[in-house]
Order: structure tokens, then C-alpha cells, then sequence
């Protein structure tokens, strides 16, 4: 348990400290790209929205240029643009005191707004999504590009359902921390993914099971999951196999051995790398590291919660039918047991005899295996 705490704490402290993170993170590489000029201009079409403080009827533009009259407006009479959109909007007064400020709101408003009317909502002189991909090409890639695409980038109001454009109080422009607004469409029946396999309502689910994995029980959805898309299936950032069975190589577990030591699964015999033996006989070893159909986690372990200890499932959905094989697993203070579902009963004690040349207790059953 004490490697699992460094590792961890390792990620905390990057967490907390923030910066040598983003710096190294290339997703976060941005660049003030500046709009054509043209796309300032009062509109010569119908506009989808107009600025107040531009009207031609009311033969005034004296609010930012220097002559009132609208065939002969002139320059700017504040060549600072947005010290003159705050004059007006003095909110933006507040928002510039927040702690997450957007690096263009503080450079330019017209970088996004047309200052007089669009053909887009807002005044924007692009669609948000294609605004903000502009100048964020690393994201604009992985959106494009990843197998495995998130449709909360394509969605309802796309890349402004979890950023605020201007300033926040949340790390990364979040409108809300990350977790609630992972809950605020996860917290629902009757969503599916990608393939339209149904997903479950993760607010149910973590009511439900309180034995929850570390990172979920402290929030931290995008320890494991990427918001803009991945290679990885269910948009994991990193390698986890698909299903119950895989041919164990370290690197398809590289999700979960990002926080907890592979060793436990390296070798046949250890008295320290994992409680999850019997004696000095690896378990962890015997189910998951086979050259051919090793079990994975999944197959014990929910990765979200579950109702019994260690985030061991009450049952395996097993053949094509989705049939629920049961667990059965019980805790008892020196190890646990399951029950006649893959195996008859078997229970492991992790207590190691001290006495030498005693070899450890046996299983209590030595029945073959059913699920293969
Ligand atoms: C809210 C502020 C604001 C108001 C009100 C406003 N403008 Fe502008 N206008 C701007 C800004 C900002 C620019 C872009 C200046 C730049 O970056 O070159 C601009 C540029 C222009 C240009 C292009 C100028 C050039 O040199 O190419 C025209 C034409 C123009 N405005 C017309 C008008 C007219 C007509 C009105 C009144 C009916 C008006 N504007 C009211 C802010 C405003
Ligand atoms: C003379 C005062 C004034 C100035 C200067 C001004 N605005 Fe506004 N703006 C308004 C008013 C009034 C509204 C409508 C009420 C509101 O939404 O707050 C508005 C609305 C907006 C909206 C929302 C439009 C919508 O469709 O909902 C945007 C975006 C905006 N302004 C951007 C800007 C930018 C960018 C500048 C600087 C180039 C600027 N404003 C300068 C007065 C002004
Ligand atoms: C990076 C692009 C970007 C920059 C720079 C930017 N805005 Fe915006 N702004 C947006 C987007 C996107 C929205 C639409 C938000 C939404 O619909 O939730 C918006 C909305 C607004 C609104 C309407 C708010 C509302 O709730 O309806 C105002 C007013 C506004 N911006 C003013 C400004 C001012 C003033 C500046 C400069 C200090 C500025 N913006 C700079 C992207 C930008
Ligand atoms: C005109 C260019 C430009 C546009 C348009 C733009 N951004 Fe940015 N954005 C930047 C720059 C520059 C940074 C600062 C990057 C840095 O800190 O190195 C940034 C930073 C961010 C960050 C914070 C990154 C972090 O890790 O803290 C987020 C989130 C973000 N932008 C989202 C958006 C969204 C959403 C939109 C569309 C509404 C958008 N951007 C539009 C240039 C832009
Ligand atoms: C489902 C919510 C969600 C949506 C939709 C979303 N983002 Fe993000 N974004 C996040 C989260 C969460 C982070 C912080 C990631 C982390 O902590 O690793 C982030 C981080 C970022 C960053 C900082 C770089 C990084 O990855 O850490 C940028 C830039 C960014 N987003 C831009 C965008 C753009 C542009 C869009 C639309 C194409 C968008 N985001 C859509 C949730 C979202
Ligand atoms: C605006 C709503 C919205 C938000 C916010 C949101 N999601 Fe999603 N997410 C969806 C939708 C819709 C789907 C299913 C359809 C799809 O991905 O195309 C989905 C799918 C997923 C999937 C399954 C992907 C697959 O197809 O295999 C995962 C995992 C996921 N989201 C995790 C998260 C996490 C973690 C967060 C918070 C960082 C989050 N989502 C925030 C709407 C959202
Ligand atoms: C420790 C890593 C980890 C964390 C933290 C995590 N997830 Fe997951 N998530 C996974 C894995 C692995 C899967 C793939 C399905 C499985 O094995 O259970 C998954 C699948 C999902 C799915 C799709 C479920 C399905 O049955 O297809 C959703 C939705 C989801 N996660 C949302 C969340 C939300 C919301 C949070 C934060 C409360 C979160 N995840 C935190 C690892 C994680
Ligand atoms: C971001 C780091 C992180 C990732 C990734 C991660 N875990 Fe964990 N895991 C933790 C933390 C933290 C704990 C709690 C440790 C503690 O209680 O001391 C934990 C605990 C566990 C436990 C329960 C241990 C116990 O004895 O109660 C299991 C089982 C587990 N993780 C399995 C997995 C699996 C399977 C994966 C890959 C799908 C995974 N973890 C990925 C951080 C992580
Ligand atoms: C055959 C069922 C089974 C499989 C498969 C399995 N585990 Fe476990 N695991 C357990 C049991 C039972 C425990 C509880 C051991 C105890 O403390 O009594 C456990 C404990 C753990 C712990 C707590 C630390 C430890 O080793 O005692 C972690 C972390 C963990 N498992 C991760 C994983 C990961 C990662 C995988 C896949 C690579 C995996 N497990 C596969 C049954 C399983």
C-alpha cells in the first residue's frame, strides 16, 4: 500500500503545484492567432446579432469612434480596444480579478467579438468551436483525429459546456470543477456511447457502491479519463484491456500501473508485493499474468465502487448473453474467500507461516476453474 501512497502522492503534488505539469503538457500550447481584419467590419448582410452600442439608425459610433456620423465614423478614439469595451461592460472589471483569466480576453475582445453585429450569436466572428480551435490546434488534432471521440465537444454548446471563455475561479477556464460537470451529464439515465451501448448513471452508481476507487472518492475523473477524445476506449488516457480476458502485458495494464506497482503481478511468490495471495503464492500473479487469457482486473475489481471491500464486484457479466456470474467474495481479517462461481469456494490468507520450510496453506478447494 505504501508505493501506491508515493506514487500517488507524487501526482498530487504535480496536481498542486500545477505548473511543471502544464508546461510539460503539449495540449495546452496556444497561440494569439489574430482574425482577418474584414471580420471586424459592420456586416453588409443580415446579422444573427447586433451590438447596442452600434446602431446606425441612431446615426451615432461616437461610443468608440471619434465622429458620430456613420458614413464618416474615423479611428478609434481609444486606440486600447478593450479598455474601451469595459468602459461599458464594467462586469469584465470583476472577471479580470479572477483567478483563471483567458491569455486573449486580457489581449484583445475583438480577437472574438466583432465590435459592431455577426452573423453568429454574441457577436463572435466565428462558431465557438471553430473560435476556439483556431488557436488551439493541439486540441482541434486530438478532436479530429482520436479514435474514440467524446460528444461532449460536439454537443449542446460544445467546447463552452464545461469552459468559460473569459475568466473562472476553476483551473483550465472550467465552468465548474471537472467532476460536476462529468456529473451534470453523467448523472443521468439513458446515455450511450459512441457504439450506442447504453451508459450507466455514474450518480446512481457511486450512491450506490460506497467502497469507491481512490481518485473517484477524491473527485478526479481525468485521472484516468481525457475530456477532448483519445485513442483509448472509453476515452481512458492511457492502455486498459476491453475485456474479461487478455494476454497479460504489462504495457495493456499501463492505466493502472501509472499509480500502482506492477510488481504486484510480476512474479509467482511474494510475501510483500500484494495481499491478494495466499501465503506466499501470488494470486494477483495466478489470475492475471497467463501468456494466454489472463483475467483482468475487471474481472474482480469495479474501477468506479462497488459495495464489498477492495472494489471487488458482486458478479462478472459472463458469455454472450451478459449472464451475471457471482463473486460471492468475502473479507475475513486475514484474507477472503469466493464462492462456487468460476471456482468452487477458495479462500486465500495472507498471514505468511514465520516458521521456515513450511510451505503455506493450500486452497481449500482445488476444483478446476469454470470460467476459461
Ligand atoms: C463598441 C465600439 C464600436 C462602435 C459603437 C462602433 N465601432 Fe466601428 N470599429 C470598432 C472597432 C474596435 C473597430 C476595429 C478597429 C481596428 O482594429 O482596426 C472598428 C472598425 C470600424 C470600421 C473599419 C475602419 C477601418 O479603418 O477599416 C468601420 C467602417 C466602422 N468601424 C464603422 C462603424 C460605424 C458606422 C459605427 C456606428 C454606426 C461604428 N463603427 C460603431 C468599434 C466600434
Ligand atoms: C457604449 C457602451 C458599450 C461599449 C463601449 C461596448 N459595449 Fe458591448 N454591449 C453594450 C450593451 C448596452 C450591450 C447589451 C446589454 C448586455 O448584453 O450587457 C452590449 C452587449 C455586448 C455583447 C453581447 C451581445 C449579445 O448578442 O448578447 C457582447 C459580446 C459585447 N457587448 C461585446 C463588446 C465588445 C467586444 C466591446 C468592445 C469592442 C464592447 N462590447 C463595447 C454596450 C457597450
Ligand atoms: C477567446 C474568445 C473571446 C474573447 C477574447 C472575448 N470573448 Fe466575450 N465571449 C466569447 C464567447 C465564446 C462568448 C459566448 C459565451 C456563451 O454563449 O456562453 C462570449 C460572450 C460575451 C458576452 C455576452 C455574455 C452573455 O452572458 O451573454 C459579452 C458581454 C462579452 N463576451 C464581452 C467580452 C469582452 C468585453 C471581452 C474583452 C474584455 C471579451 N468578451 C473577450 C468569447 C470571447
Ligand atoms: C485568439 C486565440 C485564442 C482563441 C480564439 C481561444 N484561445 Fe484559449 N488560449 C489562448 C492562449 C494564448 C492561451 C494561453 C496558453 C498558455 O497559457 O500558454 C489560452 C488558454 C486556454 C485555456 C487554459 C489552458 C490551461 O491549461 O489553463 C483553455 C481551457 C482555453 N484556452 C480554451 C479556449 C476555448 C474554450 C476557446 C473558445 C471559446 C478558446 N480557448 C479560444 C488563445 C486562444
Ligand atoms: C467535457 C468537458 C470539456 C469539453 C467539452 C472541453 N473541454 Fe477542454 N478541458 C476539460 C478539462 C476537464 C480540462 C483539464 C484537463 C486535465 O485536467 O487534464 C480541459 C483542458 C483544456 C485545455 C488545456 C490543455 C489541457 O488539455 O490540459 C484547453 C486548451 C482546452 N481544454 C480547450 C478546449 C477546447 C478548444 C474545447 C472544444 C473543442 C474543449 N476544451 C472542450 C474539459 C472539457
Ligand atoms: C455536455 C455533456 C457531457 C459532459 C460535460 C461530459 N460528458 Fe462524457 N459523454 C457525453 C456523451 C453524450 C457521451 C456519449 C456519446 C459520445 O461520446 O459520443 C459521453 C461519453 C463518455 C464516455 C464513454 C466514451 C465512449 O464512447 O466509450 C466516458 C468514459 C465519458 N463520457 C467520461 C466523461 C468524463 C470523465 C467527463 C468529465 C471530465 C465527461 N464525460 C463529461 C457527454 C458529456
Ligand atoms: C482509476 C481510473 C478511473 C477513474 C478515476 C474514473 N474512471 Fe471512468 N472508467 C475507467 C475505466 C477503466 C473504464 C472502462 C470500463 C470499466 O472497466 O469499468 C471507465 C468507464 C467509464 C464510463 C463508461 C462506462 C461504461 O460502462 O461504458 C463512464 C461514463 C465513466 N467511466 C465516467 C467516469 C466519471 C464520471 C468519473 C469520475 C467520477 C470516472 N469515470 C473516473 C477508469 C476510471
Ligand atoms: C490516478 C491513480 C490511480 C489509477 C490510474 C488507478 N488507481 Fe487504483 N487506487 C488509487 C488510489 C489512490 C487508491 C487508494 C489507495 C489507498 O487506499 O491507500 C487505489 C486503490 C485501488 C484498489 C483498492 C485497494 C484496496 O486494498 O482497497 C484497487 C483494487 C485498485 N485501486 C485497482 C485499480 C485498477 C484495476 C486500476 C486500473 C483500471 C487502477 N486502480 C488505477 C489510485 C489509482
Ligand atoms: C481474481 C480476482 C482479481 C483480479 C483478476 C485482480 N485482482 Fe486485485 N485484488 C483482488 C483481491 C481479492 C484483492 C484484496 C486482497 C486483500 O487485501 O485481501 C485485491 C487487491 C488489489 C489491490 C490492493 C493492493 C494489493 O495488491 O493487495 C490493488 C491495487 C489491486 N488489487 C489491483 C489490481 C489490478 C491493477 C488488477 C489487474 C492488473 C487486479 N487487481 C486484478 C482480486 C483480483
Amino acid at each position: 500500500m505504501k508505493s501506491i501512497s508515493i506514487v500517488f502522492a507524487a501526482l498530487l503534488f504535480a496536481a498542486v503545484t500545477g505548473q511543471p505539469e502544464a508546461a510539460k503538457n503539449p495540449l495546452a500550447e496556444a497561440k494569439i492567432i489574430a482574425p482577418d481584419k474584414s471580420l471586424l467590419l459592420p456586416l453588409t448582410v443580415k446579422a444573427v446579432s447586433s451590438h447596442q452600442a452600434y446602431d446606425m439608425d441612431k446615426n451615432d459610433c461616437s461610443s468608440c469612434h471619434k465622429n458620430k456620423d456613420p458614413k464618416n465614423p474615423g479611428p478609434l478614439s481609444n486606440t486600447n480596444i478593450s479598455a474601451s469595451c469595459i468602459e461599458c461592460h464594467d462586469d469584465f472589471k470583476k472577471l479580470v480579478t479572477l483567478k483563471y483569466k483567458h491569455k486573449p480576453m486580457e489581449v484583445d475582445c475583438t480577437l472574438c467579438h466583432n465590435p459592431h453585429d455577426s452573423t453568429k450569436v454574441k457577436l463572435l466572428i466565428n462558431e465557438p468551436d471553430a473560435l476556439c480551435m483556431t488557436c488551439h490546434d493541439p486540441i482541434k488534432n486530438v478532436a479530429s483525429s482520436c479514435k474514440v471521440k467524446h460528444g461532449a465537444l460536439t454537443l449542446q454548446k460544445k467546447c463552452l459546456n464545461c469552459h468559460n471563455p473569459h475568466a473562472t475561479q476553476n483551473e483550465h477556464l472550467l465552468v465548474k470543477p471537472a467532476f460536476e460537470l462529468c456529473m451534470d451529464c453523467h448523472g443521468k439515465d439513458g446515455l450511450t456511447n459512441h457504439l450506442g451501448h447504453p451508459l450507466p448513471n455514474m450518480k446512481t452508481l457511486l450512491t450506490n457502491n460506497p467502497e469507491q476507487h481512490g481518485p473517484v472518492a477524491s473527485k478526479e475523473c481525468t485521472a484516468c479519463h481525457l475530456p477532448h477524445g483519445s485513442d483509448n476506449y472509453c476515452v481512458l488516457n492511457d492502455q486498459y484491456p476491453t475485456g474479461l480476458y487478455s494476454n497479460y502485458d504489462p504495457k495493456l495494464y499501463a492505466l493502472c500501473f501509472q499509480c500502482h506497482e506492477e510488481s504486484a503481478f510480476a512474479t509467482a511468490t511474494t510475501t510483500t508485493a500484494t495481499q491478494f495471495r495466499n501465503g506466499e503464492k501470488n494470486l494477483h500473479y495466478v489470475h492475471v499474468n497467463k501468456v494466454e487469457r489472463g483475467r483482468s482486473c475487471r474481472i474482480c475489481h469495479e474501477t468506479h465502487a462497488a459495495t464489498h471491500k477492495h472494489q471487488i464486484r458482486d458478479a462478472v457479466p459472463y458469455g454472450k448473453g451478459g449472464w451475471m456470474l457471482k463473486i460471492n467474495y468475502t473479507q475475513t481479517s486475514t484474507g477472503g474467500s469466493c464462492t462456487a462461481t468460476c471456482h468452487s469456494t477458495r479462500s486465500y490468507t495472507n498471514v505468511v507461516v514465520k516458521v521456515a520450510a513450511i510451505a503455506p496453506a493450500a486452497p481449500s478447494t482445488t476444483s478446476s476453474a469454470v470460467v476459461k
